[in-house]
């Protein structure tokens, strides 16, 4: 069956997209049926860019409420299929995380999950501003394609356990269409769009549960605690409205995760988590999430019990295993997974010296993150090609000590003059104190189920 509307009236007489501008422009609201009438006339193209852009702006400055936000992820759900996944017996969670910096998680999560029993179907996104994509990174491995339709994405969810694919044309095309607008017109930073947007997309998936990685800090969309935590409340009461249990967890988003940015720099570290390996941080947020997923979807019922089945399923290798048979069933090269050495690699690294010896108190992960960009890892314009050998690699964390002339990052590039021009922004956005900093968590609280 498909998935249920939710507060559905469409038979007034709507007015048109100027009226409906001019609404939301006065603080005025608008009717579920019509949202649905503004998304699905942008859908159809009736509805142009500039309109669309003039809501979007709109709601942003005056806010949506509760009853809009619904309708809006309904009308945004509805744009396109919506999936049911029949064949796939296990319960289905997915993981969103709102974007980060050096967050290659997915990679591990999903397949860890799938190795536990729980089915994880992820549509996922590109790079977005600084912050790095599922798919660019899964793109690195040679031959894995994140383009499957919906017929074969069930399949591999069915026969592996767990499929990460891009956004297709035909799963909530409206909220392709209006990402790309609110990306170039300033409009990304507003709770309700964002929860729309992703929640769109994670339902039309055919998902039971979801959780979400709400980032908080300085490379995160929201950057302090109160925002974030709105944000992770309005996600699960607005997905709980569509009958899915959703739970958030609120993670530090200050400097980037893990030692890696850039797309095969990343997805080299992902497979090091897989082996129970890479940085303790990426480690622990893989382990923390999975258990969390396990709850979800109901395949552990406390925590502590949860947590020692993921440690067991990393350990054992089975998460290992689950990875090489998504990546085969993708086309990718498991050769490439089993000796990360032959993933793309830059030809040269650029040291970037420590003009001071102390400890690191600060790196800045939105700084780092737009030089990634830059460097060639991310997009400056949708249709630039990323270099999934471009990137940053740190050598130290927050806590560290680190000593004068020696690197704290390398710089990975096609060629020298491509780093040159932001080595001092890199070290710029590295600071340098006389004493240890305290240790930061990396989880700041959650909104449970
Ligand atoms: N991630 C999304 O998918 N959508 C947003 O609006 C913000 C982050």
């Amino acid at each position: 069956m498909a998935q249920a509307r939710v507060g559905k009236k469409r038979s007034a007489p709507v007015p048109d997209a100027v009226e409906l501008i001019v609404r939301k422009r006065d603080h005025g609201r608008l009717a579920p049926a019509e949202v649905a009438h503004l998304v699905d006339g942008y859908t159809a193209g009736k509805v142009a860019d500039y309109q669309m852009s003039a809501w979007l702006m709109a709601s942003l400055l005056n806010g949506l409420d509760e009853s809009e936000t619904v309708a809006l992820t309904e009308a945004m759900l509805h744009s396109g299929r919506v999936l049911e996944l029949c064949s796939v017996r296990q319960p289905k969670v997915d993981k969103h995380s709102t974007g980060g910096v050096g967050d290659k998680v997915s990679l591990c999560l999903g397949p860890l999950v799938a190795s536990c029993g729980v089915a994880v179907p992820m549509v996922s996104g590109r790079g977005l501003g600084h912050t790095g994509g599922t798919l660019d990174k899964l793109e690195a491995i040679e031959g894995y394609d994140t383009r499957l339709d919906a017929r074969r994405f069930e399949r591999v969810v069915a026969a592996v356990g767990v499929s990460i694919i891009g956004q297709t044309a035909e799963l909530a095309p409206a909220d392709r269409r209006i990402y790309a607008l609110r990306d170039v017109t300033g409009t990304v930073e507003s709770v309700p769009l964002i929860v729309a947007s992703i929640l769109s997309k994670k339902l039309a998936e055919g998902i039971d549960a979801l959780l979400l990685d709400v980032k908080v800090g300085r490379g995160a969309f929201m950057k302090d605690l109160a925002s974030a935590r709105l944000l992770g409340r309005t996600l699960a009461r607005v997905g709980r409205r569509f009958g899915k249990r959703v739970s958030a967890v609120l993670t530090d988003m200050e400097s980037p995760l893990g030692r890696t940015i850039g797309n095969a720099l990343e997805a080299r570290e992902a497979i090091a988590v897989l082996h129970n390996e890479g940085p303790d941080d990426t480690r622990e947020l893989t382990l923390d999430l999975g258990a969390r997923m396990l709850l979800l979807g109901g395949a552990e019922s406390g925590l502590a019990a949860a947590r020692r089945r993921v440690e067991r399923a990393l350990a054992s290798g089975a998460a290992f295993e689950c990875f090489a048979r998504m990546v085969r069933a993708h086309g990718g090269n498991t050769r490439v997974i089993e000796h990360p050495e032959l993933l793309p690699r830059a030809p040269v690294r650029v040291a970037v010296p420590a003009p001071k010896s102390g400890f690191l108190v600060g790196c800045d992960a939105l700084e780092l993150g737009l030089v990634a960009v830059r460097l060639g890892a991310g997009r400056l314009l949708a249709e630039d090609k990323v270099d999934p050998a471009a990137g940053i690699e740190l050598c130290v964390k927050p806590g560290d000590r680190v000593a004068k002339g020696e690197p704290m990052a390398w710089l990975c590039v096609r060629r020298r003059s491509k780093a040159s021009p932001f080595l001092a922004r890199t070290a710029a956005a590295f600071t340098i104190g006389p004493r240890q900093p305290p240790a930061r968590p990396l989880v700041l609280g959650a909104i449970a189920r």
